[in-house]
């Protein structure tokens, strides 16, 4: 886990060393101060000599100038090198999520990546840029004025260890319990983020159903789950700050009343006093530092986790060794192929599937709800690999087949299709990056989108807004018909995309496919019987099986499901699963 996060770090070694360095010089600096006031009480102040003050006076301003811009120095670094880390991290987990499959995102959730690319990197940058600059810190102020303190009067000074040892106990208890309610909280961002990410983007659909309460609470929910763990964990560390004062007072306390005596004695200067009082406020402070390091830690340990978890992932879809980069031809086989979303799940999603089809065949497909029509298609543009059996498009097996050549030969209009924000022309260009202008007005003539693209102010320069939402569902779907003809594929998969187009357009699209890309194999999905009737053959699916495969005609005869839905439909008009969908 750590070599994913230290390879992201690599860039900064300088800073990584530079930083520690620089804050050693601050602490040496802070050292010498205490020692040089000292110097000025017993020597400059108790005997009256003005020249000494003056003298150890300047060394001082100097001495404070260094550490001063040591500091600021070391700050810089531990950002520079902080922020840097954060970018890397960020831009190695997105180049992954880019490669990442259907089920890998499936495996980590949308909101869970998002909670992942910021709450958690920032975390760690935190994280980075602290340790950066209090590793070397703290616990150098701890020995140097410990030793420093130990040399002016041990006797003194064994006070400091009775008090280390009780705030150490103390701050122990404190983090141990804060760290607790911390590592519970990022399962609640990625709720959080659930929540928001669902609204925002189906806000029409919240407006539609007026569930904006319903949705309110549940943010409502997730927002005081957050607050309720960082109430918790922020009222056990608010106890650092006092019980460290606390101890520091007692310390004074303790100091003066001894000290006090000492210097009667004659044992011990005022000066000494002094700069003991001072390295005490120092052992203590880098006490605390200290202490929030191990929170700070412990903490971004639960993110360093998480986002290794992004960055370890592989895609369980990979280009094998020696791809196939060229399809022959758009015939697709089904060789006793069954599917399974998760590996353990007991139940398949498609059984054994076994089926063949021509190059340049129309297959209509139809099934009830939850058939496994979407899964089926998924399959063969590889947006899922097969649990069982092989499935051949041009008589190669889809894994030996370079993805990027197998995706732009079989073209899917998928059934949650969306369009990017974007002109017209460059949302249908995602199906081939130098299509000219030509090829986009005859693909769009293809898909019956001209008529009403050339109606709008803008034509083909008509920008269309975030997920499409300035066209209506029908010319949608017609948008995104021609943006997959573009390519030209070998294999054209429509998955329900008619559904929103009147029946007098959506014949007229099928008769424009069967006259114009007569070489392209189409797979239509569809509810309506009219839509696929005239199609070579019919594929019947009921729950994950083939129930039939045959013409029109053949399953009018012979299938059961078939015939009740055709039934239904010219009778009633009625849609496929009203009746006998699930017969
Ligand atoms: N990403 C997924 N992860 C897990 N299970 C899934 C996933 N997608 C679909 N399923 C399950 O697989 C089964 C088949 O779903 P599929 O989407 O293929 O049906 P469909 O025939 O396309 O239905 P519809 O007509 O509603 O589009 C369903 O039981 C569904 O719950
Ligand atoms: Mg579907």
């Amino acid at each position: 886990m750590l070599k994913l996060l230290v390879a992201q770090f690599k860039e900064f070694k300088k800073e990584a060393i530079l930083t520690p360095l620089m804050m050693v010089f601050e602490v040496i600096m802070e050292m010498v101060i205490p020692l040089l006031m000292a110097s000025i009480i017993d020597n400059g102040v108790e005997k009256s000599d003005l020249n000494h003050i003056y003298f150890i006076g300047v060394i001082m301003i100097v001495a404070a100038a260094l550490g001063l811009l040591f500091g600021v120095l070391g700050g810089q670094l531990a950002a520079k090198a902080s922020c840097g880390f954060a970018r890397n991290l960020r831009r190695s987990m997105y180049e992954n999520i880019q490669t990442f499959s259907f089920s890998n995102i499936d495996k980590f959730s949308t909101a869970g990546l998002v909670t992942r690319l910021t709450t958690d990197v920032t975390n760690l940058q935190n994280a980075v840029q602290m340790i950066l600059r209090m590793c070397a810190r703290a616990p150098l102020t701890l020995i140097v004025a410990m030793i420093m303190s130990f040399s002016l009067s041990p006797r003194l000074s064994s006070i400091f260890l009775v008090a280390i040892v009780i705030l150490a106990c103390v701050l122990a208890l404190i983090i141990s319990k804060a760290t607790k309610y911390f590592t519970q909280v990022f399962p609640k961002y990625d709720e959080l983020n659930a929540s928001v990410q669902e609204n925002v983007s189906s806000i029409r659909v919240v407006k539609a159903y007026v569930r904006e309460d319903y949705e309110r609470t549940k943010f409502e929910k997730a927002s005081q789950n957050i607050y309720n763990m960082f109430c918790k964990a922020e009222n056990v560390i608010v106890w650092n700050m006092p019980v460290m004062q606390f101890t520091v007072y007692v310390c004074i306390l303790l100091l003066s009343w001894f000290g006090a005596h000492m210097i009667v004695d004659g044992s011990l200067t005022t000066g000494d006093l002094m700069a003991l009082l001072s390295y005490c406020m120092n052992i203590l402070i880098s006490l605390m530092m200290l202490s929030m390091i191990f929170v700070m830690v412990t903490l971004s340990a639960a993110s360093a986790r998480r986002v290794s978890e992004v960055l370890a992932e592989e895609s369980n879809l990979t280009n094998p060794d020696h791809a196939i980069t060229t399809v022959k031809d758009g015939s697709i086989h089904f060789d006793h192929v069954s599917f399974r979303y998760h590996k353990e799940s007991e139940e398949p999603v498609l059984d054994d599937i076994n089926i063949q089809i021509q190059s340049g065949e129309t297959i209509g497909i139809i099934g009830g709800t939850g058939s496994s029509k979407s899964s089926l298609v998924n399959l063969i543009s590889r947006l899922y690999d097969v649990s069982e059996g092989q499935l051949l498009v041009g008589g190669v097996d889809v894994r030996n087949y370079d993805l990027e050549t197998l995706r732009r030969e079989v073209a899917v209009v998928l059934q949650k299709n969306v369009l990017f924000s974007g002109t017209i022309l460059e949302n249908l260009r995602w199906g081939k990056k130098d299509a000219t202008r030509e090829e986009c007005i005859h693909a769009c003539k293809l898909a019956c989108a001209d008529e009403f693209i050339e109606k709008m102010p803008d034509g083909y320069e008509t920008y269309i807004e975030q997920g499409g939402s300035n066209v209506s569902g029908g010319q949608k779907q017609r948008l995104c018909i021609a943006r997959a003809l573009i390519s030209k594929p070998k294999v054209l998969i429509l998955d329900d995309s008619t559904s929103a187009v009147d029946t007098a357009t959506d014949a007229k699209i099928r008769e424009a496919f069967a006259t114009e890309i007569p070489g392209t194999t189409k797979l239509i999905i569809a509810q309506r019987i009219s839509s696929i009737q005239n199609s070579d053959k019919i594929l019947v699916l009921n729950n994950g099986r083939v129930d039939g495969f045959g013409t029109h005609e053949e399953l009018l005869k012979t299938n059961e499901i078939y015939r009740e839905v055709y039934e239904s439909q010219t009778q009633g008009g009625g849609d496929f699963d009203e009746n006998g969908g699930e017969a």
